[in-house]
């Protein structure tokens, strides 16, 4: 072999390298062709071996064409390895990409429940008449659900609301009022109270169409040195046309509440007849809204404010109620079932 057969042959081995190369799809075959090609039994790494037969003159140009082909080989198939690997992250961004187009499975939005809306309403409504939103907790002590409200143990009025006990000491809260007496304590007998309670209470009821073991209550309480009853009718004249429109009139009725002296339930003139009576207002052209008075000296005692001093008044509403009788809903139920159906009605 000579120079120029050797040259012949390189090139004949790089033209099989390059078709060789064309088939190659991974880094695992390009491994094997390269110790097919470049290996140590590979055909240019035995050529040398024709060394020994070559005349010294042609010894420099003979090693120069061996190692430039191996140089030329090492190129040829760096550059596939390059390429190969452009392709694999080509392949993993393709398979990894995101289509942002794409329509997103539907989903439905929530909304709030139509009693936390018209809580909100409420508070909207008494924040903006400089009142603070109080709570308190739905674990009440006997002392603070009856006692410090002037319902003694054994007072007939405890079985106007049938109580879910605890223990002797402790009961889930039949009303919201316990935060007056919380809330008054806590003032320590000398600051003016404004407050609204918001809260679910608990009663031991069946559940029916107009009765539910658990309500929601919005508690009402100014105390203060000038507070009246004519404060009391017209800030419920305020909530009643907030909550019934604008055209509503109000009027008290004599009650009894143990907490409150004297007591007054709530009516409201119709809004379906425009209190002229129907089937709505059982003829009577008003519905009851809610209970109220002005606040009994024995509570203003039991919560350290002095009734020579202080006066107040305060009510309680019902959440459901009044949502009720704004949209006609004749089941109290329909509140806690969850049914979607009825509750988008309210978004
Ligand atoms: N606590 C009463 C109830 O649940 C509602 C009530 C009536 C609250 C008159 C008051 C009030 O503050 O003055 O039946």
């Amino acid at each position: 072999m000579d120079v120029k057969d050797l040259n012949k042959r390189i090139k004949t081995l790089e033209e099989q390298l390059i078709q060789a190369l064309e088939e190659v799809e991974s880094q695992h075959d390009l491994q094997q062709v390269k110790s097919r090609y470049l290996g140590k039994k590979a055909e240019i790494s035995q050529l040398m071996r024709h060394m020994k037969d070559i005349p010294d003159d042609d010894k420099p140009a003979f090693g120069k064409a061996v190692n430039e082909g191996k140089q030329r080989f090492t190129e040829l198939i760096e550059a596939k390895r390059e390429e190969i690997r452009k392709a694999e992250v080509e392949r993993k961004l393709r398979a990894e990409r995101i289509d942002l187009t794409l329509d997103a499975p539907d989903f439905t939005p929530g909304s709030v429940h139509i009693l936390n809306q018209i809580v909100e309403e409420i508070e909207d409504l008494f924040i903006g008449m400089g009142y603070r939103v109080k709570e308190g907790p739905e674990i009440e002590t006997d002392e603070y659900n009856f006692e410090k409200l002037n319902i003694p143990k054994d007072h007939p009025a405890r079985d106007m609301q049938d109580t879910l006990y605890i223990d002797d000491e402790h009961l889930l809260r039949t009303h919201t009022s316990p935060v007056q007496v919380r809330t008054m304590l806590e003032y320590g007998g000398e600051k003016p109270v404004k407050i609204i309670c918001p809260g679910k209470v608990y009663r031991r009821d069946d559940d029916d169409a107009t009765h539910s073991h658990q309500f929601y209550q919005i508690e009402g309480l100014v105390v203060d040195e000038t507070t009246t009853m004519s404060d009391l009718k017209g800030t419920l004249l305020k909530v009643a046309r907030a909550m019934f429109g604008e055209d509503r009139e109000i009027r008290l009725r004599p009650s009894y509440f143990p907490f409150t002296e004297p007591s007054v339930e709530v009516d409201v003139t119709c809004a379906n007849c425009d209190g002229a009576g129907c089937s709505v207002c059982k003829h009577s052209g008003y519905i009851e809204i809610l209970g109220a008075g002005m606040v009994n000296n024995a509570v203003l005692k039991s919560s350290g404010y002095d009734p020579k001093r202080y006066q107040g008044f305060a009510f309680g509403l019902g959440i459901e109620r009044i949502a009720m009788l704004r949209y006609g809903i004749e089941d109290i139920r329909h509140f806690y079932v969850n049914d979607l159906r009825f509750n988008r009605q309210f978004r």
